[in-house]
């Protein structure tokens, strides 16, 4: 008790206020470039389908490898359009991890298919393949559903097993989406985030590590012929010329203001995720005797949307350390299986790696603008919490 005391007492003079995501301290850096870029905007008042879009869209390709990139309007949006476009049915099946926001599961639902819950590895937080594979087998077995997409999540930033995903996919006739909503930035054997699948759905929402101001996403393919079949289901599956609807479709579309802001953070995104890169060095330095922070599989680097780690006694430690001025959060504390939306595709049997994970998982402040002051205060009180 004394410990957190002496730390509260130093953070008012070394520290100052920690915030979990500091877009003002980021706006202020950039302020006004992007203030150019909106007049810019502004002036010639394309504000859907602007030059800002399509400059936009070339230059995601060409920073993660895509083939080609869709914007598009949220990382939900992104999630429906290639499901859309494979022509899911209500018979299909769709394997995703109960452990992620509840959008992967609506993306699945939305489009008539119906979700089939898999657990994760309790050391990546991410889908577990070998869990993936029983799920396969046992979905075929019982005949009622056609297993037809696995959607692997990136959490926080950690990319997927695609190695081993795009063997089990091919294997299986499966379409492989990337639900990449968080992990923008992250890299697995020197390919981005965007380039590990075939298609890759992200999220620019406002406190992504690559945000907008406002909602956003994108669709990355590896065939630039799928690319043209979601930029129509993007504008309500209309033909090239707009006119005609030769598919069904909706407006997906992100606004050009979205764009203007997202090219001129794209001009500091290496930099921040530098920066994430040494507060999560720090991290994972001091805290993996004391926490079990997310591991990465080998070859990955995490794009560190968020930085998150296990502890025994969670909720204990939430309040200690938000009491000493350290602000967390809980990335889930409760699995789609067992929300009332999704409840009715609970696995038999629970998925136990899932609901252990979510009992002692929190989330550490995580944003570019961190001092070096206050990272080593969030380990101070994260130790003090802990002991
Ligand atoms: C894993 C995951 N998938 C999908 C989404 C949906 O993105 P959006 O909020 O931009 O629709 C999110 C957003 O937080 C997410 O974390």
């Amino acid at each position: 008790m004394n410990g957190v005391a002496n730390l509260s007492l130093n953070a008012d003079s070394r520290v100052g206020t920690i915030a979990f995501i500091d877009l003002k301290a980021q706006q202020r850096r950039i302020r006004q470039a992007v203030e150019k870029r909106l007049q810019a905007v502004l002036d010639h008042g394309r504000y859907i389908a602007g030059p800002e879009i399509e400059e936009l869209e070339e230059k995601l390709a060409e920073r993660t490898g895509a083939a080609a990139a869709v914007s598009c309007a949220s990382g939900t949006a992104a999630l429906i359009i290639p499901l859309l476009a494979e022509g899911l049915d209500t018979g299909d099946a769709v394997f995703i991890p109960a452990f992620t926001y509840n959008a992967t599961a609506n993306a699945v639902l939305l489009t008539g298919a119906t979700p089939v819950f898999v657990d994760i590895d309790p050391a990546t937080f991410n889908m577990d393949a070998d869990d993936l594979e029983r799920r396969i087998g046992e979905v075929r077995a019982e005949g009622k559903l056609r297993p037809r997409a696995v959607i692997p999540v990136d959490l926080f930033g950690s990319p997927a097993d695609y190695t081993r995903f795009e063997t089990i996919a091919e294997r299986e006739d499966l379409f492989l989406l990337s639900d990449g909503a968080q992990s923008f930035g992250g890299r697995l054997n020197g390919r981005w985030v965007g380039d590990l699948a075939p298609a890759t759905a992200t999220s620019f929402f406002p406190g992504k590590a690559f945000g907008a101001y406002g909602d956003a996403g994108a669709v990355f393919a590896h065939d630039k012929a799928m690319v043209d079949h979601w930029a129509s289901i993007r504008w309500h599956g209309t033909d090239n010329a707009r006119k005609d609807s030769i598919r069904v479709g909706f407006n997906g579309r992100m606004d050009t203001f979205q764009a203007a802001v997202l090219l001129e953070k794209l001009e500091i995104f290496d930099d921040e995720l530098a920066a994430r890169h040494e507060i999560a060095d720090v991290y994972s330095r001091r805290l993996s005797n004391i926490g079990r922070p997310q591991t990465h599989i080998t070859g990955a680097q995490s794009g560190y949307g968020y930085y998150s780690l296990c502890v025994k006694n969670r909720d204990a430690v939430v309040s200690k350390v938000s009491a000493m001025g350290v602000p967390t959060a809980i990335y889930y504390a409760k699995p789609l299986h067992k929300m009332d939306a999704f409840a009715a595709f609970a696995p038999e049997g629970g998925l136990a790696q899932t609901e252990r994970t979510a009992d002692e998982i929190f989330a550490l402040p995580m944003h570019p603008y961190l001092t070096p002051a206050q990272v080593d205060y969030i380990c101070d009180a994260v130790e003090a919490a802990v002991s």
